[in-house]
């Protein structure tokens, strides 16, 4: 703990959807004069395009330490996050550590620090797909069961949480801070000249990412997905930015054969936004884009058999279709040819999740 009153909290990012999390969280401690921070990347996401391209747009300052772990299994990863966290920790003495999302750095910092004994506010608690076939899923258990602090986004959250005996007293419905971020940015992001450069039309065109292993691990189910969403593409085009664990899935189980939809690099977070917000469509695979297009009121197909994010389902645009090739290209079609499916914005998903977080802390960091 550090001598004074001032609390200091160790943040931790490593992957492209935990920088979108952290950073309101950063602005909101560095804003409050109680709070030092001190922010790790662990280097999980490593490349300009996955990565060093985030924290300049979003404004985030340069990570006090790299770990530089890169790619590799998910044993290794987690051991060389947890191996690396730990001088780090002992050197720095933090009064919490920080963690959100569900990547395999989130897991591996938790462990380190409550091996510590160091207190773990984990934000975005509480999510569950009931598919423990999800690497994210076992992150998600694992790192909810030993935080101290459990921030929630969504009912199911706080109900998940509650069954698996997790003391309600440690669970806050505190809202969305990936949803802090997405309102902070949207107005710049609609300003960006995305679509102009790429050619495409307000509504004329529909947006797909894939990179789940339950999508693009297995040659014949990704063949077929491909036959499918080209039909797609015949009738709307598709603009596809391509996750690298895709691009390399593509090129070594599609035959050398080169998808028809509109390719590009992984995308930055201002143009990204900017292809959601005026889609006609998202077809996608993530968790945090079928929060972003329930916020932007943008249909979205989710190609999984299961969410963890039931909100978004219950109250926002998120349908759920499954990985069957045929009956997500049948859902698309609805999608062309019928109303488009209203939703609302959930609670609390209003732009002011850090400062409720923060608030909690605060006060018990107090105490
Ligand atoms: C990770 C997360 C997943 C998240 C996803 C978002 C886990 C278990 N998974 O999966 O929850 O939705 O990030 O992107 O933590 N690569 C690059 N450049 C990079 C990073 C990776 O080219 O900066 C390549 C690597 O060669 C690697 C592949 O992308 O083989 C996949 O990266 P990895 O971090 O292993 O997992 P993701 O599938 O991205």
């Amino acid at each position: 703990m550090s001598g004074s009153g001032t609390k200091r909290i160790l943040a931790v990012a490593g992957a492209r959807p935990n920088f979108m999390k952290i950073g309101p969280l950063l602005r909101e401690l560095r804003d409050r004069p109680g709070f030092e921070t001190y922010l790790v990347h662990t280097g999980q996401h490593y490349d300009q395009a996955m990565s060093g391209g985030f924290f300049e747009e979003l404004g985030i300052a340069e990570p006090d330490a790299n770990l530089g772990v890169g790619s590799g299994t998910h044993a290794s990863m987690t051991a060389d996050v947890l191996r690396a966290m730990e001088p780090i920790l002992i050197e720095q003495k933090p009064d919490a550590l920080l963690v959100v999302g569900d990547v395999n750095s989130t897991l591996a910092a938790t462990l380190a620090a409550v091996k510590l004994g160091i207190p773990v506010a984990h934000v975005e608690a509480g999510l569950r797909s009931f598919d423990r076939g999800m690497p994210e899923e076992i992150n998600r258990i694992l790192t909810d069961s030993v935080s101290h602090w459990l921030f929630v986004t969504e009912p199911a959250g706080e109900e998940n949480l509650a069954r698996e005996g997790i003391d309600p007293t440690r669970v806050h419905r505190s809202g969305n801070v990936m949803i802090d971020t997405l309102t902070a940015n949207a107005e710049k992001a609609r300003a960006q000249d995305t679509l102009a450069r790429l050619g495409l039309e307000a509504g004329g065109y529909a947006v797909l990412t894939l990179h789940r292993p339950s999508n693009v691990d297995d040659p014949a189910h990704l063949r077929a997905l491909f036959e499918a969403l080209e039909e797609i593409h015949q009738r709307i085009p598709l603009v596809f930015p391509i996750h690298p664990r895709t691009a390399a899935a593509v090129e070594e189980r599609l035959g050398g054969r080169k998808p028809s939809m509109m390719l590009l690099p992984p995308q930055g977070y201002l143009d990204f936004l900017c292809l959601m917000a005026s889609a006609r469509m998202v077809l996608t695979d993530s968790g945090g884009i079928q929060e972003e297009t329930t916020v932007l009121g943008v249909p979205c197909l989710t190609l999984r058999d299961n969410t963890e994010r039931p909100i978004t389902v219950e109250q926002g645009t998120n349908r759920l279709v499954g990985r069957d090739p045929e009956t997500i290209r049948n859902e698309a079609f609805k999608i062309l040819d019928g109303p488009a499916p209203e939703g609302r914005v959930p609670d609390l998903w209003d732009g002011s999740a850090a400062r409720r977080i923060v608030d909690v802390l605060e006060r018990d960091l107090a105490r």
